[in-house]
């Protein structure tokens, strides 16, 4: 079985991750690293056709470094909850994985640890494309980064000291609360992806769209690979999916406002 079977940088998010194309504010926080390789990944991405993007060649600047300036004050709060709860959500996700890998290394338990690294790459990558399109769209960052740090390193390391099969289950439980609200928020971004009177959505919104549905796409490869690896023989199976599930559904609404 492939556990990654997708390039996480395959899609639409490879355009942010381009460093011709970082944004001001973003470059001069990682001018320090901006030349060595990127933690996650092992290669420099092909510069993507406009076919992959979905957004035109000479648009692309537009589209990763600035945003839109005539949106209403309710669609600019649809794009900020948007944005903080996915880099809210992302950076749960990293966390979780770290908690995951520490508690299957506690077990001995090298098959998992190798796994739950592999899934923890895609999510290193989904934290740093969130952290640039927040830039981007200037939304200010949850202020509960700390807690949910916390909250989803214990939550990774406390199913993985239960068992690998719980640890399975954990990442099952969350990636389907994650794909389902990938999938509303894409559903949501729909009204400003249409032309008004003539004018085209500005080229970030597409780009948008595109990054979470490509990252629905590899959440949803994470809960398959978690149901393959057994996640449903984990003992107490259904109640630790009920409390994992709500509890991301309850983090999920605090984390678009707070
Ligand atoms: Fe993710
Ligand atoms: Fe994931």
């Amino acid at each position: 079985m492939q556990l990654i079977s997708r390039n996480t940088l395959a899609g639409p998010s490879r355009l942010l991750a381009r460093p011709s194309l970082l944004l001001p504010a973003y470059r001069s926080h990682s001018s320090a690293s901006a030349s060595a390789p990127r933690p996650s990944h092992a290669y420099i991405p092909p510069i993507p056709s406009a076919a992959d993007t979905q957004v035109k060649p000479a648009e692309d600047t537009r589209a990763t470094a600035t945003s839109p300036t005539n949106l209403s004050p309710e669609e600019k709060e649809l794009i900020a909850r948007i944005v903080r709860v996915d880099q809210a959500g992302e950076l749960g996700a990293n966390w979780i994985y770290r908690g995951q890998k520490w508690g299957s290394a506690m077990r001995g338990d090298s098959k998992t640890v190798k796994q739950v690294e592999e899934m923890w790459e895609s999510e290193k990558h989904h934290l740093a494309t969130m952290r640039l399109v927040q830039t981007q769209h200037s939304v200010r960052p949850t202020i509960l980064y700390p807690v949910w740090q916390g909250m989803a390193f214990g939550l990774g390391a406390v199913t993985a000291l239960m068992g690998r099969e719980a640890a399975m289950a954990c990442t099952e439980a969350v990636e389907t609360v994650i794909g389902e609200h990938y999938d509303d928020q894409i559903r949501s971004l729909k009204p400003l992806l249409e032309t008004k009177s003539g004018v085209a959505p500005h080229p970030s919104l597409p780009l948008l769209k595109g990054v979470l549905e490509e990252f629905r796409d590899d959440e949803l490869e994470h809960l398959d690979t978690a149901v393959e690896e057994g996640a449903q023989k984990a003992p107490g199976h259904s109640l630790l999916s009920a409390i994992i599930g709500a509890g991301c559904r309850v983090a999920i609404k605090v984390s678009e406002r707070v």
